[in-house]
């Protein structure tokens, strides 16, 4: 009985599942059967696998097909199954020699000519090709930069059907991948670039250091967003199994870029405010697709104007902020995707935005409502706030500011600092540790915290305020290379607490 197996990957979020199928040609009405949970886009390969055979110059049996695709209970979406569903019909009908699709994957959508497209997610395919012990995969030409970057797996890439079937068939050579490359040389923006603004320049390298969360306000004009671009330039880079988790998400967004696929620079995300809710945390039909939030995975997530985003969007960021993922639910079941990033947020101080505060046209009751935008609840995970002004001569004459590297030296001694001390607890950042654990635990003694009994009795701060200040303290002392914040460095942190009326 012709019956031939081959393997294809069924991606879930950044998640691979190899997924085996079996085709039998056999007697009986002639028809097309596909079994094992297949979505609409998977039905419709159907009549593309059958023109795509037809047009690669091979006959197309008029029989009874079926095709099963196992794990059964696997959700398998898109388009990515063709090529193997197409070399799976022709191993039953002994055009392809088993031993050709054994231990092979086959990864890519067919043209109704045959031609081979490009899918998403190739990347992550592979690695879970890999992990199931596959020993060389098929995959769409344009993905060959990307499926390089997989070692151990032996990659080849094929513009169609055709090539697929003269390369199995027959061992002729389809592309190999070139050497991974690393260009790396863009320079990266420098923070001795932004005049004046000590404060929110302080401000940044807390967070960088910290890994705080931050919130900068301030007129236009005044370099919001030129340190918003240099904060990554602050940030230690990524390690080898970081730079891959993010490509992975980039390759199942369709955003790996050609160049350095692998790069190890944290992402910059700075997405607009009129950006749809998939957009920011991910979505959109058939496969989910990773949002912002998980493109700024390992890195930075830029929202500027802030409290434009409107309480819904705002909203939606909690969970990724709380448990540093997504979880999209779908018809067909849910989705997770990384998301642990930074948040920088800039806000002008009022809606006129005005580039002088004398300037300022709305009645005080706007001007205060509007940062109140931005909730509690968002707002008790951002530790820092920084007020920048309009730069004037002097700030201009304050001589130029240090440079990122300079900056970045101090960030990841700190940093080093911060995650010996919280190692036992699993924790790599101040930002990370909650507020019970400094206020027992890691207790500061009374005088040290005189400054936060102060503002709790006097009711300028609240107990969550109090925690921030806390971890924010704890940060400057890693910088200042103590051992233990003093008095000194608590009241510097509160310093860059919420002071919304400003
Ligand atoms: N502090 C600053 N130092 C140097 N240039 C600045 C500064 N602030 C603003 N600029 C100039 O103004 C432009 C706009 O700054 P931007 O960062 O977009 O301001 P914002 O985001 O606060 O509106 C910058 O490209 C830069 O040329
Ligand atoms: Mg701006
Ligand atoms: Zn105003």
């Amino acid at each position: 009985m012709p019956l031939a197996r081959a393997h294809s990957v069924a991606l879930l979020g950044v998640d691979g599942h190899v997924v085996e199928i079996e085709a039998d040609v056999g007697d009986g009405l002639p028809g097309f059967h596909l079994v094992g949970l297949p979505d609409a886009a998977l039905h419709e390969s159907k009549d593309r696998v059958r023109a795509a055979i037809v047009n690669s110059d091979q006959k197309w049996p008029n029989q009874r097909i079926v095709l099963a695709l196992s794990p059964a209970t696997l959700r398998k979406a898109g388009s990515a199954f063709d090529l193997a569903l197409a070399c799976a019909v022709l191993g039953a009908k002994e055009v392809l020699p088993q031993a050709a699709l054994d231990r092979t994957v086959l990864l890519g959508e067919l043209a109704l000519d045959g031609r081979l497209r490009p899918v998403r997610g190739v990347l992550p395919c592979l690695l879970a090709a890999r992990a199931a012990g596959m020993e060389r995969a098929v995959v769409p030409e344009s993905a060959l930069t990307e499926a390089a970057l997989v070692e151990g797996i032996e990659v080849h890439g094929a513009a169609g059907l055709d090539a697929v079937l003269a390369f199995l068939q027959h061992g002729h050579a389809l592309h190999r991948p070139g050497p991974v490359v690393h260009d790396e040389v863009v320079q990266p923006l420098d923070l001795a670039d932004v005049v004046g603004q000590d404060d929110a320049r302080h401000a940044m390298e807390i967070a960088a250091a910290g890994g705080h969360h931050v919130l900068l306000v301030g007129p236009p004009g005044t370099g919001k967003t030129m340190l918003a671009q240099r904060f990554v330039g602050l940030l230690p880079r990524l390690g080898a199994e970081e730079a891959l988790a993010l490509a992975a998400v980039r390759s199942v967004a369709g955003r790996l870029p050609g160049g350095d696929a692998l790069s190890t620079v944290p992402p910059f995300v700075a997405p607009h405010h009129s950006s749809s809710m998939a957009a920011l945390v991910g979505g959109g039909s058939g496969l989910a697709r990773p949002g912002a939030v998980s493109l700024a995975h390992l890195g930075v997530l830029f929202m500027d104007e802030a409290p434009e985003w409107g309480a819904a969007m705002l909203d939606a960021l909690r969970t990724p902020l709380e448990e540093g993922e997504v979880r999209l639910a779908r018809a067909e079941g849910t989705v997770a995707y990384p998301a642990r990033f930074q948040l920088v947020l800039a806000a002008n101080p009022c809606p006129c935005a005005p580039a002088h505060d004398r300037d300022c046209v709305c009645p005080s009751l706007v001007r205060r409502r509007y940062l109140g935008r931005l909730s509690g609840p968002l707002l008790d995970r951002v530790d820092l706030r920084a007020r920048m002004f309009p730069v004037t001569a002097l700030s201009a004459a304050s001589g130029e500011g240090e440079d990122t590297a300079t900056v970045r030296a101090r960030v990841h001694a700190a940093r080093a600092a911060a995650a010996q001390r919280w190692s036992a607890f699993g924790w790599r950042t101040n930002a990370e540790v909650p507020g019970p654990v400094l206020r027992t635990r890691f207790a500061l003694p009374r005088p040290v915290v005189r400054p936060l009994d102060a503002g709790l009795r006097a009711g300028e701060l609240t107990a969550r305020g109090a925690d921030r200040a806390l971890r924010v303290a704890w940060t400057l002392a890693d910088l200042g290379g103590r051992d233990r914040p003093d008095e000194d460095l608590i009241e510097t942190a509160l310093y860059f607490r919420d002071r919304r009326a400003a």
